[in-house]
């Protein structure tokens, strides 16, 4: 026979098909630490609201402990036949304390238990995933140092634009990372506050005290209106936002390391641990980790559409509706746990191609609007001096010849304003130190840039 918190108006039993559609322990039993958690606060202030009494608290107490250690031992789990988790654990209460475990049901709701347990379950997992980014983050930064002055092919469109420093372009991926984190901290600030003590909707009538309980789970404060407090679910979705961007940004690090390993590229070479191999073709190494970092944004993203989805259009307060706030938010922190530590170690693995990188980055006439900005020193219109190295390119084109391979005559020959000093800014080191601005691509920038974000991520 199904356990029911609510069989007392009802004849018959559900049918199947509702029991069927409604239940949800099979994915909230993660939640039981934390209404375990919340249930231990509740048994207090109950006793501090003289609804129980110093023996009853002892008594409650013990078996909420005992309840928690079955629970990981696992010696009691959850049946078809619970409803949910907080169904689940009041059948344990029962089963350990008899009429005295339905006294904890007493001013509080299930509505007002399950917002703040998805709220400790947030909290404390985001602290998981924080210290997972950080360690992505440290492993490009080791990368990025290593690479400070290895000159690389920057692209726009993807077509060889101007050499950028590798390092720089590494770091290029800490700072969405940083950014991420940031938001994460400031999300917290927000889902810091406890839902408990606002019942199914409107408080409750007995003494307690919301603001001690909300201490003790450690929220910074209880929330200011019940009917809000059971209703909203805006830390889920903006939880989900922020998991969505992280998706997004390792999609975008998976994306070149994709590019990076290909044949075309050969920028770098992935570790066995971190790559895969074909059943058929014996010479294929895949990119997997990148690929499914890429692949898997997309339910992240998907995640953050079905929570919204579902919020539209809720009227206040609580609606069996939101039941379906946690599939989303589990599966995208399970997602997260699962992405980030792959990338990681693929990041901190793999080999960077120093050589094909270094001869790469003039390719393309990378170099063309370093000789553009020498014209305009020399008091060249930049729009003159554009037009004689675009000319410039296509005699390069036409002759089969890098900007490097030029004679002075031929130089000469193509505009007056090309004297062979031009060649001295022809060269890769010279533009990467040029661009020295704060910000820019130059070796030393990357130093002090990586200096700086080390100690943002000390502090973070
Ligand atoms: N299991 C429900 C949920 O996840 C909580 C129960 C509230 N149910 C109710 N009928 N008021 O949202």
């Amino acid at each position: 026979k199904p356990m029911r918190l609510w069989g007392g108006r009802f004849e018959g039993g559900p049918a199947d098909a509702l029991t069927r559609l409604s239940v949800s322990v099979q994915f909230d039993w993660r939640l039981a630490p934390y209404d375990l958690l919340a249930s231990r606060a509740h048994a207090r202030v109950l006793h501090r609201a003289g609804l129980l009494t110093e023996e009853e608290l002892e008594r409650m107490l013990g078996a909420l402990d005992d309840l928690e250690r079955a629970c990981k031992a696992g010696e009691f789990r959850p049946t078809v036949a619970d409803e949910d988790v907080h169904t689940a654990l009041e059948r344990g209460l029962l089963e350990r304390l008899g009429t005295l475990g339905g006294k904890l049901r007493a001013g509080r709701s299930r509505n007002d238990q399950v917002a703040t347990d998805l709220r400790l379950y947030l909290r404390d997992h985001v602290r998981t995933i924080v210290s997972r980014l950080v360690e992505l983050e440290t492993a490009l930064m080791s990368q990025a140092e290593e690479h400070a002055s290895t000159a690389a092919p920057g692209m726009t469109h993807l077509q060889h634009a101007q050499p950028v420093s590798f390092g720089h372009q590494l770091l290029a991926h800490v700072h969405p990372l940083t950014r991420d984190i940031d938001r994460l901290r400031d999300w917290d600030r927000r889902a810091a506050i406890s839902p408990l003590g606002s019942g199914a909707l409107a408080g409750s009538s007995l003494p307690l005290d919301p603001t001690a309980v909300a201490a003790e789970l450690g929220f910074d404060a209880a929330a200011p209106n019940s009917m809000d407090a059971v209703a909203d679910r805006d830390f889920a979705a903006e939880f989900l936002f922020c998991a969505a961007m992280i998706g997004v940004h390792l999609s975008r690090l998976g994306e070149e390391i994709v590019l990076w390993a290909s044949q075309e590229f050969r920028w770098i070479e992935m570790d066995d641990a971190y790559s895969t191999g074909s059943s058929i073709m014996p010479q294929k190494k895949n990119p997997d980790v990148a690929e499914l970092a890429r692949g898997k944004s997309g339910r992240l993203i998907g995640a953050l559409m079905t929570m919204l989805t579902t919020l539209k259009g809720l009227p206040l307060t609580y609606n069996r509706d939101l039941q379906e706030d946690k599939e989303p938010v589990f599966d995208a922190v399970d997602t997260l746990l699962l992405v980030l530590p792959a990338v990681s170690g693929l990041v901190s693995t793999m080999r960077v191609n120093t050589a094909k990188l270094e001869s790469s980055a003039p390719d393309g006439f990378a170099l063309a609007t370093d000789l553009a900005e020498l014209l305009v020193r020399k008091g060249v219109a930049f729009r003159d001096a554009h037009e004689a190295v675009g000319h410039l390119v296509v005699w390069c084109q036409v002759n089969d010849k890098d900007l490097g391979e030029l004679t002075d005559d031929e130089l000469a020959k193509v505009s007056p304003h090309f004297t062979p000093d031009v060649r001295d800014v022809l060269n890769v080191a010279g533009a990467l130190a040029a661009r020295k601005a704060y910000g820019g691509t130059a070796p030393d920038r990357v130093m002090d840039q990586l200096v700086a974000l080390r100690e943002a991520v000390d502090v973070q």
